[in-house]
Order: structure tokens, then C-alpha cells, then sequence
């Protein structure tokens, strides 16, 4: 392995306080009240524009949303399944890394653009599928997300949950987007959707195959938050073997992207059953507790499917040097699940233009300071495994976040 891993233990901890924010000031009052008259941004590492009210970093879009969200409703998007042991995993495998510099290279061009199944990305992330959360905090979830995504010059999964409808998020957007689907009913049920996918002009199909029993999400089942499981035959979805996933590509006509794939073994059986893209994935630490680190995985993944397929990646990003770290390992591209519905709460379609916007910064200014002109020349001798410094959780990336939590837990 490039980057041995041997990791230092960490503290666990709970990651989010269980009461209305209204304590931490609205980070866009803050800006408004304190806005100055813009200025064209001459900097050509920075912003595109400045606006009054525009957020600045994602830790004011993070810090906003908590401010908003309902306790439940976030602890529903920031938590997982279990001990959370995975959701912790996600973060302490990134920050298990460091990242490598050199210096005095000219880097006022950095070439950050990528691929996915020959559509060509301006940005290396990506909105993930976050189905029904989206309709928890936004009227249209889908329509905006994938308005934003195009806007930022990036792809979208829109999630079979997403509302108000799998048509209307394609049809918001010249681009033709990636359908996730989750296996909600039985094949008559997948039939119809899959033929709506394809009616509806979608540019791939993207079958979650970790997901056939619902996570155990603990911070859900003692708030009561309505969460719908599914409809139709529910033993169907537990049913799901590598034969439907062929199935499914045929019937749908379109490539396929197997989402959920954590192990060499499935990622070689992906490629086998024709998966176009192996996307590595534990659903953000949501189903299988006590499993691996997204990151800690991808690079057995990658190694696996030695160049047959794509590899995408997701799973406690929540920073440009997140995306750089998983680049170095072999992800073609990075998908954001958590921070998604964090801007999505803070500011609508703007929050998730914006949050993509402050994520090519932050990876503009990762690879400009390692002294890298194009993503392409990423690898593992990038990295360094190093202790881990604090405790990892959905909220450590972001230190202000994290000691409003603690200071309103007491
Ligand atoms: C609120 C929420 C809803 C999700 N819904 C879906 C979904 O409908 N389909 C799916 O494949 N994954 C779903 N996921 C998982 C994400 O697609 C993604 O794998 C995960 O969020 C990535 O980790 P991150 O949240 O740490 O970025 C969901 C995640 C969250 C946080």
C-alpha cells in the first residue's frame, strides 16, 4: 500500500447539540449588517464575486444551517447509524493524511477539470444523492440542486427520492444529470422508474447496492422523525443480487454506476456486471456501523479495478483538501452528501452554488500551495499518514462549528 495506515486511537464524542441555534448569530445578518461596497475581485485565487450576504467560507454556510435546522432535522442530515462508529471512520481516515508541498512552481494556472463518463467537469466534486432531505429543507430540492450543480459547471445524482419529481430536477438543466436509484419496491415498481429515467433523458443510472436493510439510525428512531423506509415490497430491495444490476443496465439503456462499493472483492464483481463506475461509498457512516473509512478503501478499490471502470468517492468531505486527498488515491471525482443539505438549508440553490464555488477555491488554494498545476499529476506520494489531532465527527472540520456545539451542549 503507498500510504501504510496504521491509525492513532481517537476520543468518540457526540456530534451535534440537540436544541433550536438561535444563540449563534445568522452568519448572513452578519454579513449584511456588515457589508461593504464591492470590489471586483483582482485575485485570481479568489472569489468570483462578493455579494452582501453571500457567505465567505463553508464554515459560515455549515454554521448557518445549524443555526436554522430544527435539532431533529439536523441530526437527521449530520448523523449515522448506530455507534456512529463510520461516520467518525469518514473523518478520521482524511485527517489520518497529510498532504505533501513544493514549492516555487508557477502555479497561477491550475487545471483542476475531470471527467465522468466522457462529460466533462469544470470542478472535481460533485452534489451526492440525498433523496427525500432535500424536500425537508428546500420546496423544489432537486430542480435546485441540479440548477446549481450546471451552474458551477458540475453533474448532479438526483436521488429517487428527491422532490418534486425525477423529470422536473433533468428538466431544470441543459445537462444530462446522473439518476440515483434506491430499490423502494419490487420489479415491476423498478421497471416503471427506470423507464422514466430514460424517458426523462437522463445521462447514467446509479444503483445504491448498500442499502438492502435500512441503517439503524438511533438519533431518527428516538426523535420520531418521519423518515419513509420505502413502499411496495420491501423484501425485494433484501432480495438484490449482481444479476438485477445487469438487469437494471439493460432495461435502463444507460451506463451504470454501482454506489456502495467498500472492498477489491465487490469492485472487482462491479466491473464484472458491468458497472461503467465503481463509487466508493458507506452512505456517510448511515448503514453498516463499525465499517471502514471511505478513504481508508479507496485506494483497494482502485487498485481493483485497475483502470476497467471510473472511480468516484464520498464520505465525510467536507473540504477542498478532503477532494485533493481522495483524488491522490484514485477517485476520478468526489461526491459531498452532508455539506450538500448544509447548503441547501443555508441558502437554497445559492447556498449550493456557492458551496461548490468555496469548494474550487479551497482546492485551487490546496494545489496552488503543494505547488500542483493539474490535478492530473495527484498520487498517492502525495500523502503522509500522520497521527490524528482531536476527534473526528461531522462537525471537526469546521472549528467554530464545532465550539458552538460544544458551548450550547454546556
Ligand atoms: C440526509 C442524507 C440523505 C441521503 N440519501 C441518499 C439517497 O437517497 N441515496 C443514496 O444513494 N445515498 C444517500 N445518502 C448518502 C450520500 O449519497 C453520500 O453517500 C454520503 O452522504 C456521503 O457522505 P458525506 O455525507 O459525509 O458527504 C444520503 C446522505 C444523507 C446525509
Amino acid at each position: 500500500m503507498a500510504v501504510s495506515r496504521s491509525r492513532k486511537k481517537t476520543v468518540s464524542k457526540k456530534t451535534a447539540a440537540a436544541k433550536p441555534r438561535a444563540a449563534v448569530k445568522s452568519a448572513a445578518a452578519r454579513k449584511t449588517t456588515t457589508a461593504k461596497p464591492q470590489k471586483k475581485n483582482a485575485n485570481p485565487l479568489g472569489l468570483e464575486k462578493k455579494l452582501p450576504g453571500q457567505f465567505d467560507t463553508l464554515q459560515e454556510i455549515a454554521l448557518e444551517a445549524w443555526r436554522k435546522m430544527p435539532a431533529p432535522v439536523w441530526d437527521h442530515l449530520m448523523g449515522g447509524s448506530d455507534s456512529e462508529m463510520t461516520l467518525r471512520r469518514n473523518r478520521a481516515g482524511l485527517d489520518a493524511l497529510a498532504l505533501r508541498q513544493r514549492v516555487l512552481v508557477d502555479v497561477r494556472n491550475i487545471d483542476m477539470g475531470t471527467t465522468l463518463l466522457g462529460q466533462k467537469l469544470d470542478i472535481p466534486v460533485f452534489p451526492a444523492p440525498v433523496g427525500g432531505f432535500l424536500g425537508k429543507v428546500h420546496h423544489e430540492g432537486g430542480p435546485a440542486v441540479a440548477r446549481a450543480a450546471v451552474s458551477r459547471g458540475t453533474t448532479a445524482f438526483i436521488a429517487t427520492a428527491a422532490k418534486p419529481s425525477l423529470e422536473a430536477a433533468q428538466e431544470a438543466v441543459d445537462r444530462r444529470l446522473v439518476f440515483q436509484l434506491y430499490v423502494r419496491g419490487d420489479r415491476s415498481w423498478i421497471e416503471g422508474v427506470l423507464d422514466r429515467v430514460r424517458a426523462a433523458k437522463y445521462g447514467a443510472l446509479c444503483v445504491t447496492v448498500d442499502r438492502n436493510y435500512y441503517g439503524r439510525r438511533e438519533r431518527d428512531i428516538i426523535s420520531g422523525l418521519p423518515v419513509k423506509e420505502g413502499f411496495g415490497d420491501q423484501s425485494y430491495q433484501a432480495s438484490l443480487n449482481w444479476k438485477d444490476l445487469v438487469w437494471m443496465k439493460e432495461r435502463v439503456g444507460l451506463p451504470l454506476i454501482a454506489k456502495g462499493i467498500a472492498t477489491a472483492e465487490d469492485a472487482e464483481l462491479a466491473v464484472e456486471h458491468g458497472a461503467d463506475v465503481v463509487y466508493v461509498s458507506n452512505h456517510g457512516g448511515r448503514q453498516l456501523d463499525h465499517a471502514q473509512g471511505s478513504i481508508e478503501v479507496l485506494e483497494e478499490v482502485v487498485r481493483a479495478v485497475a483502470g476497467r471502470a471510473e472511480v468516484l468517492a464520498d464520505g465525510g468531505v467536507q473540504r477542498g483538501t478532503d477532494v485533493v486527498k481522495m483524488l491522490c488515491l484514485g477517485a476520478r471525482a468526489v461526491g459531498v452528501g452532508k455539506l450538500l443539505g448544509l447548503a441547501l438549508s443555508a441558502n437554497g440553490e445559492a447556498g449550493v452554488a456557492r458551496m461548490l464555488e468555496l469548494m474550487e477555491v479551497e482546492i485551487r488554494h490546496a494545489l496552488g500551495l503543494m505547488g500542483v498545476t493539474s490535478i492530473r499529476q495527484l498520487g498517492p506520494e502525495w500523502l503522509r499518514e500522520v497521527p490524528v489531532l482531536g476527534t473526528p465527527g461531522p462537525v471537526s472540520a469546521y472549528p467554530l462549528l464545532e465550539a458552538a456545539v460544544r458551548k450550547r451542549r454546556g
